[in-house]
């Protein structure tokens, strides 16, 4: 539901708790409506989650960590990504999860790979590592009905200090990011804050894909961009659970899906890093649930 209309104070409340708006929301909803004419954007608030969900979402997320140090310890030159898939759904049925990618409108495998010029979602197959190769591994794990999604790039061997240098700013722009929510707080801080940074150092940062509400599906709302813009975005409220997942771009932010309807590269082949967190915000801040 989204506050759009201010309910009367005798109308029965928007919740459908059967009490009068007066009696249940209404002093609640009071502070969210200054916010709405300051021309916030109110987020529906069945996004919020209770503890209870963000504990779920936080457990599922402690498996999806694991497989991301899994796959740090075991990367290397000459292993396939189809191996890294294989290390992927092991965990995570060894685990009691569900890997979230799998059969996810129609992907085929249980997480994504994305080689040097990808974006992101990027297939798994008999592509072999090799030296100088950076990669974004993003894995997506239901435990318990929750979803949790984070991502890390991996230096395969030895690469250029170029791309070295944008592993770590993409990392630094995530952070960046992170550090702007807050509750009360204007979700287009995220964007502003980190495209700033990535331009300040000549890269790009992608507009067509962005972060997403995670929690109880694999993709709810908001959307999260990571890009500048004007006016003021969705209020942040505590209990809202989504992911920070910039994409930055050596060249330029224009992307190409590949004919597999999946693969998202860069349009003039230069490189792209991504780092992804799913994050609660709290009543203080925020925190990193994975
Ligand atoms: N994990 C990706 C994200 O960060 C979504 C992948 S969808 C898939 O939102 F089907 F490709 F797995
Ligand atoms: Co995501």
């Amino acid at each position: 539901m989204y506050l759009v209309k201010k309910p009367n104070r005798n109308d029965l409340c928007w919740c459908g708790s059967g009490k009068k708006y007066k009696r249940c929301h209404m002093e609640e909803d009071k502070k969210l409506y200054a916010f709405e004419e300051q021309g916030f954007i109110i987020p529906p608030l069945n996004i919020i989650k209770t503890s209870e969900q963000i504990e779920g979402i936080r457990k599922s997320g402690s498996i999806t960590n694991e497989i991301l140090n899994i796959v740090g310890e075991r990367i290397k030159v000459g292993v396939t990504t189809n191996e890294i898939d294989n290390w992927v759904s092991e965990y995570t049925i060894k685990s009691g999860g569900i890997a979230a990618p799998l059969n996810y409108y129609g992907f085929p495998k249980s997480v994504c790979t994305s080689i040097n010029n990808v974006i992101c979602h990027g297939i798994p197959e008999d592509r072999v590592l090799k030296n100088g190769d950076i990669i974004n591994v993003d894995v997506s794990t239901i435990f318990n009905g929750y979803y949790s999604d984070a991502s890390r790039m991996f230096i395969v061997g030895e690469a250029s200090e170029n791309a070295v240098k944008l592993v770590d700013a993409a990392k630094e722009a995530l952070y960046i990011g992170i550090n702007e929510v807050k509750p009360y707080g204007d979700l287009n801080a995220v964007g502003i804050a980190i495209e700033n940074y990535c331009n300040k150092l000549g890269y790009s940062v992608v507009r067509d894909l962005g972060g997403h509400g995670v929690g109880l599906k694999f993709h709810e709302e908001p959307h999260v961009d990571h890009f500048a813009k004007s006016g003021k975005g969705v209020l942040l409220l505590p209990g809202m659970v989504f992911t920070i997942e910039p994409m930055i771009n050596e060249g330029s932010y224009k992307c190409i899906t590949l004919e597999d309807d999946w693969t998202v590269v860069t349009k003039d082949g230069l490189l792209s890093a991504q780092w992804e967190h799913t994050i609660v915000v709290t009543e203080s801040g925020v925190e990193i649930l994975v």
